[in-house]
């Protein structure tokens, strides 16, 4: 049964043709979604920072097609990937497309080509179906709001941020900036599980410009899918303790942002990366995601940490790659200490310094 809300209405008279562009940015879990219900529903809430610098560029130029001939034949498009037509592009989209028709009947009118770009490299490590995706859905939006002129700014991004969950979970959390909340919280007003909000309670300075430095260690394909790894947590042996501890978890982030306890969020946010790889680590089959350099590197966060008592932290996505999060007064410090003691265990001597943005730009 598709959520009515956003179901689209009839279409009265199309456009004949257009084009439309937006970037988005990629996102880091603060407390991570792992495991999922039927229909990209969340086995619970989760928080994330907005990148600013990670993010992907996406035109969708669409032509009507003549006849409703492409009704049997599902939507028609063509990827360009980095200036490349990309068939290996095509199944992602293709299902993304076929996901969000009920929701969007209008786009059987229409041929596409979808023209992307990252602006982080392709082989990093750095998942971009959470950028990727967004960019595609807003610009889906982009053409509704220019079949359907009268809808409402609200409407446009908790749409966007719901079509961009059908094509890959986490990327609903990257519609919009700076703290964004996925999944039906009890302290956070408006959370949804259908769509990503903006974080709506006061946040501490220290946390608006957040900085990330993105260690790559591996720039290989993911040993294991999120799709894999999202239905390994169905009948884990400990998902329901997981799943609890996510919602603690956030209740106690609450009160970390609007003090600006850094050392709480540190506790936090280190814990639920480790946690997500236990799971791992404990799943039937098990996967051990992390390397040694990846060890090497945490390893080397808590000295600094300690040494220094500079607020310094790690979190990991499902992967071997280490994102450094800490408050930007240390910047220099820091990026001192990743060209002088981390990047020896970057794969080819690769980090990417991002941090905390504003969330998609129309272009
Ligand atoms: O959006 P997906 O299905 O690729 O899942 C992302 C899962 C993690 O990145 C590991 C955690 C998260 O919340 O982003």
């Amino acid at each position: 049964m598709p959520d009515k809300e956003f179901v689209s209405a009839p279409l009265k008279n199309a456009v004949e043709s257009g084009s439309v562009c937006w970037e988005a940015p990629s996102n880091i879990a603060l407390v991570k979604y792992w495991g999922k219900k039927e229909n990209q529903i969340p086995a619970n809430p989760s928080i994330s920072f907005t990148l600013k610098n990670c993010k992907t560029t996406t035109r969708l130029n669409y032509v009507k097609v003549s006849d409703n001939s492409t009704t049997s034949r599902g939507i028609e498009f063509d990827v360009i990937f980095e200036g490349v037509k990309k068939e290996s592009f095509k199944p992602k989209i293709a299902s993304f497309f076929k996901r969000i028709l009920p929701y969007c009947s209008y786009l059987e009118e229409f041929k596409f080509e979808v023209v992307s770009d990252n602006s982080f490299p392709h082989s990093s490590g750095i998942a971009s179906s959470a950028s990727g995706m967004s960019a595609l859905a807003l610009c889906v939006m982009s053409l509704e709001k220019s079949l359907f002129p009268e809808t409402e700014d609200d409407f446009f991004y908790k749409k966007a941020s719901f079509l961009a969950r059908l094509g890959s979970g986490s990327a609903c959390r990257s519609v919009r900036g700076d703290l964004v909340v996925w999944g039906q919280h009890q302290e956070i007003p408006l959370s949804s599980d259908t769509y990503g909000v903006q974080y709506p309670f006061k946040i501490a300075d220290v946390f608006k410009d957040y900085q990330d430095t993105i260690l790559l260690v591996d720039k290989g394909k993911k040993q294991v899918s999120s799709t894999v790894g999202h239905d390994l947590m169905h009948g884990h042996a400990f998902a329901a303790a997981r799943f609890q501890q996510a919602h603690d978890h956030l209740s106690v982030l609450i009160p970390v942002f609007e003090k600006g306890d850094v050392k709480q969020f540190v506790k936090i946010v280190e814990r639920e990366a480790l946690t997500l790889h236990a799971m791992m680590m404990s799943s039937d089959p098990y996967f051990l995601l992390m390397k040694p350099n990846t060890l090497a590197i945490i390893n080397k966060i808590w000295e600094k940490r300690e040494e220094s008592k500079i607020p310094v932290c790690f979190t990991l996505d499902a992967g071997a790659n280490v994102h450094m999060l800490y408050p930007s007064q240390f910047k220099e410090e820091i990026l001192e200490f990743v060209k002088n003691e981390l990047v020896v265990y970057c794969e080819n001597g690769h980090y990417i310094c991002d941090e905390i943005g504003k969330g998609s730009k129309k272009l």
